[in-house]
């Protein structure tokens, strides 16, 4: 019991000042649960925005370039990402517990770019727990005949996870081996994901209407960097996306595949968090490329 000797009286009431009731800043994420808000407060800070470094490849590809060695090539890179999204096998044998980076887990696996892609399955609901996981990924393969129920199934059942231990989810729309989807396509695909629990869902960038995939779901979007392409290229990506109304990028090959990826990490960060335009940012990346 504490010690009532000299006890200070309550006095301190604040009277004339108001309890601050904050909104959160996360496109519909107000109603959610304190330690879910509080992940997601870790991995898009305080505009609301978020670079999110992907190193998860590996589990469908193996050792593709850029993460023959994720120690060498990904962990230098750490400090300038928000968020890691990687698999647990990375996490624990390469990825330093010091670090304090956010992590989003890749929370399904199975087949591999050799047989049929996504035939996956969710991974055990204490893993994330674990491994003090800010959020849990999985792919959903939205017009896969094969795919489509079970890794829908796989999302919900995340969900349920995350629900009961206040992780959020991460949907991750798959494009599979074809690569040619639109607008239309990715609307159907985010919000599906959305409307089925998922918190954050990552999609493509489109060309045509991509603020209109934006608008119709109703939680953040980030947008994965795709297959390798120039830097300029990239960084124009990036900045188109951000100015649709995305969330941020989850961005994996344009990053480590880069030229000089610690330039090209920076450079995307000056346009999700500060704005930069293409040309100021490959400005960056070229300058700091010297
Ligand atoms: C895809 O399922 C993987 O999760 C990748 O992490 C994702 O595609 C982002 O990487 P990239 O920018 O290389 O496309």
């Amino acid at each position: 019991m504490a010690d009532m000797d000299n006890f200070k009286e309550a006095e301190s009431f604040g009277i004339n000042t108001p309890q601050e009731t904050t909104g959160f800043p996360l496109k519909g994420c107000n109603n959610l649960d304190w330690g879910m808000k509080n992940r997601l407060a870790r991995i898009f800070g305080d505009d609301g925005k978020s670079l999110m470094l992907a190193c998860d490849h590996g589990f469908i590809m193996g050792p593709t370039g850029g993460v023959e060695r994720i120690d060498l090539s990904i962990v230098p890179l750490l400090k300038y990402a928000d968020c890691l999204m990687c698999t647990r096998g990375i996490l624990r044998s390469v990825i330093p517990p010091t670090a304090n980076i956010p992590v989003c887990l890749r929370s399904d696996a199975g087949t591999s770019i050799l047989t049929n892609l996504n035939d996956n399955v969710v991974i055990a609901a204490e893993e994330a727990v674990r491994v003090n996981a800010s959020a849990m990924a999985v792919m959903i393969a939205v017009g896969d005949e094969l795919m489509e129920a079970k890794t829908m199934a796989n999302l919900y059942h995340t969900v349920d996870i995350g629900q009961k231990y206040g992780i959020p989810v991460m949907g991750v729309t798959a494009v599979g081996k074809q690569m040619a989807r639109d607008a239309k396509y990715f609307r159907l695909a985010t919000r599906m994901a959305a409307e089925n629990g998922a918190n954050i869902v990552k999609s493509y960038y489109v060309e045509e209407g991509f603020e209109t995939v934006v608008a119709s779901c109703p939680v953040p979007i980030v947008i994965a960097g795709g297959k390798k392409i120039p830097e300029r290229d990239a960084l124009d990506l990036a900045y188109r996306a951000m100015q649709a109304g995305a969330a941020g990028v989850d961005m994996g090959r344009n990053v480590f595949q880069s030229t000089n990826p610690a330039a090209m990490i920076q450079a995307v960060a000056g346009v999700i968090h500060g704005g930069l335009t293409p040309d100021a940012a490959y400005e960056m990346f070229q300058d700091l490329s010297k």
